[in-house]
């Protein structure tokens, strides 16, 4: 949610906090701010807003130092106001923090009691109090941290100054990240790998319940009893990553046009091109010994999820249980012997999926996980590990992510049905040739469509609602087209299994609310023809999304049918996700909104 930076430099560091800020933006942008020491003395620049309020504001009020830290925030408790804003200061202390101190209220009450005086609405600031009580009391710095860290409950990344410590900074992890990069003479702490590639590509991540102690020169690294524990760096394969929008307007836009790209490097890992099979070797799962799958993610994680059941059941014949992580974790499922958990998410951060995942690890099960960041902390608590080889997504709607992570999920699902003996060899033939098409035909269907969706989104603009509807795998992919559409356009849209239109949200249909329809001509196709009868005759205007033959089929009036070519079933969504995606990202970009960084919305869901 929030991305925190700390640097123990030995040049000015301002410039290069905000440049780090600007890699880890996505993760909330509602304030930001920097501190650093000089001379024995703590300062700050903050700013309500966007980063770019806080370089303004650093333009006309340098802020000098050679160690500070850096903070971009997502606002939990307290409005993105400046006084929220961090780093948070108390009496020497400065402290960034990403999470939530679920007892800061007790915390708080208690420190007021006994004469703390608090300047701002935050969880975080409890921490700066109750570190400058202990440094009061005498306490040296590492003392005073590891005092504070046994009294906090919740999900914390923080890096601390002392201002009568001018050459350290400390960082602490339980719940969110945080990432210790190796310079020369120089020391990093960040929320991710990709904040510090510009410094180092040398990362050592901290493991939960870590905290450490970085200066120019070494990092101490202590678990959550205090014990000094050494954790190996490795060298990050995101410094290699330029995160700039090329020739693109947003970034949204750009990780949508690299799509061909990243699935075919990510199928690579999955197919064997030249022999037109799945690697069965890359499952690291029985899937034979299973008789039954859990998966679980959120938002458009879980839509790929849920796609990637109909799969797994078809052509694996394995039954998948699939439920939303903040509900998965919570309700006590029993989970039997011979199941395993597949969890699904980009950032590899999540915390409702991370806690899913902790579950079902506790009850024993083997636990792979669908995963874009490689370091992350599903990925490292995992026995099996599917990457999704999308390169960094920093538009915060999802969009490369989610077609790299249908893309593993459906050469899972055929690898799973080899090892299972319920797909023929012929089947799997067609099935990956059609998957080896997905690049080639990602890039003709986007130059063949883009020019009709920008019109008919500057259409859709004007509309409040917007109904999606689909069945069989086009039912997923309709709960994201409409997920897509709310969360960039802030148009409200629902998104519906077909077959479910006339069981109450029938009554909504009229003029004033177009219906997409995600119907490709396959087994489900008639019956969705005659879900779109019955919106046509209560007045309602469709917007048909099908192949060739459904096109060619219908004699409906549309006010658009976008037409894509015939594919083989088992691709149909990874490719039909494109028009979804175009859809919501021009309308967007009619609305005038903030397309890559959309309001109240981050894209690392840290806490719960
Ligand atoms: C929507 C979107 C979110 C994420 C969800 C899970 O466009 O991006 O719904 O899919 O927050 O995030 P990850 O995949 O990082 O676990």
């Amino acid at each position: 949610m929030c991305g925190i930076v700390g640097i123990v430099g030995n040049r000015e560091v301002a410039p290069l906090l905000v440049d780090a800020l600007k890699r880890l933006e996505y993760r909330g942008y509602d304030s930001a701010g920097v501190a650093t020491i000089r001379d024995g003395k703590l300062d700050r620049r903050r700013a309500e807003g966007k980063l770019s309020n806080l370089d303004r504001r650093l333009a006309e009020e340098p802020l000098a130092g050679q160690v500070g830290i850096g903070h971009t925030r997502w606002a939990t408790h307290g409005a993105p106001t400046e006084a929220n804003a961090h780093p948070h200061f108390c009496r020497g202390v400065a402290v960034v923090h990403n999470g939530i101190i679920e007892n800061f209220a007790p915390l708080r009450a208690e420190l007021i009691a006994k004469g703390a005086v608090f300047q701002s609405q935050t969880d975080t600031e409890v921490v700066a109090q109750l570190l400058s009580a202990y440094r009061e009391q005498g306490l040296a710095p590492r003392e005073a941290m590891q005092k504070t860290l046994s009294q906090l409950e919740g999900a914390y990344a923080l890096a601390v100054l002392f201002e009568d410590q001018p050459d350290m900074i400390l960082g602490a992890r339980s719940g969110p990240p945080l990432a210790v990069g190796h310079g020369e003479g120089e020391m990093f702490l960040g929320s991710d790998a990709i904040a510090l590639a510009p410094f180092t590509d040398e990362i050592t991540y901290l493991d939960d319940g870590d905290w450490a102690v970085i200066s120019h020169n070494s990092v101490e690294i202590y678990d959550h009893s205090g014990k000094p524990v050494e954790r190996a760096s490795q060298i990050s394969r995101d410094a290699a990553y330029v995160v700039d929008k090329g020739n693109h307007r947003h970034f949204m836009e750009k990780e949508i046009y690299e799509q061909a790209e990243v699935v075919s490097h990510t199928l690579s890992h999955y197919i064997d091109f030249a022999e037109g099979r799945v690697k069965a070797d890359a499952a690291q799962i029985d899937f034979a010994a299973l008789d039954r799958l859990a998966m679980s993610a959120c938002g458009t994680a879980y839509y790929a999820g849920l796609i990637g059941k109909y799969w797994f059941e078809r052509v694996a014949r394995l039954p998948v249980e699939i439920d939303v992580a903040s509900e998965f974790r919570y309700r006590e499922m029993p989970l039997p012997g011979r199941m395993a958990a597949l969890f699904i998410s980009q950032s590899g951060e999540t915390a409702d999926t991370l806690a899913s995942l902790r579950y079902c690890r506790d009850s024993g099960l083997t636990i792979g996980t669908v995963v874009n960041v490689r370091g992350s902390t599903m990925a490292r608590e995992s026995d099996a590990v599917f990457p999704t080889l999308a390169g960094p997504e920093i538009g915060v709607a999802s969009t490369k992510a989610f077609t790299c992570q249908l893309s593993v999920l459906a050469a899972l699902a055929l690898i799973a049905g080899r090892t299972r003996g319920t797909l023929s060899a012929e089947e799997e033939a067609r099935s990956v040739q059609a998957l080896v098409e997905v690049p080639r035909l990602f890039n003709e269907i986007l130059t063949a469509i883009q020019p009709q969706i920008e019109t008919l989104s500057r259409e859709l603009s004007r509309f409040k609602d917007v109904l999606y509807l689909g069945r069989g795998t086009n039912f997923p992919l309709a709960l994201e087209g409409a997920l897509k559409l709310k969360e960039i356009s802030y148009i409200h849209a629902e998104g519906y299994a077909a077959g479910e239109l006339k069981h109450g949200p029938i009554a909504l249909i009229d003029e004033t609310m177009p219906v997409i329809v995600i119907a490709p001509h396959d087994r489900y196709y008639e019956k969705t023809v005659s879900n779109m009868q019955e919106v046509a005759a209560r007045g309602g205007q469709i917007i048909l999304i099908t192949d060739e033959k459904g096109a060619a089929a219908t004699t409906l009036d549309t006010m658009a049918t976008i037409v894509l070519p015939v594919v083989n079933e088992i691709v149909a969504p990874i490719l039909f996700a494109l028009p979804v995606q175009l859809i919501a990202y021009h309308t967007a970009v009619f609305m005038g909104t903030d397309v890559d960084q959309p309001r109240n919305l981050a894209k690392s869901v840290t806490v719960e």
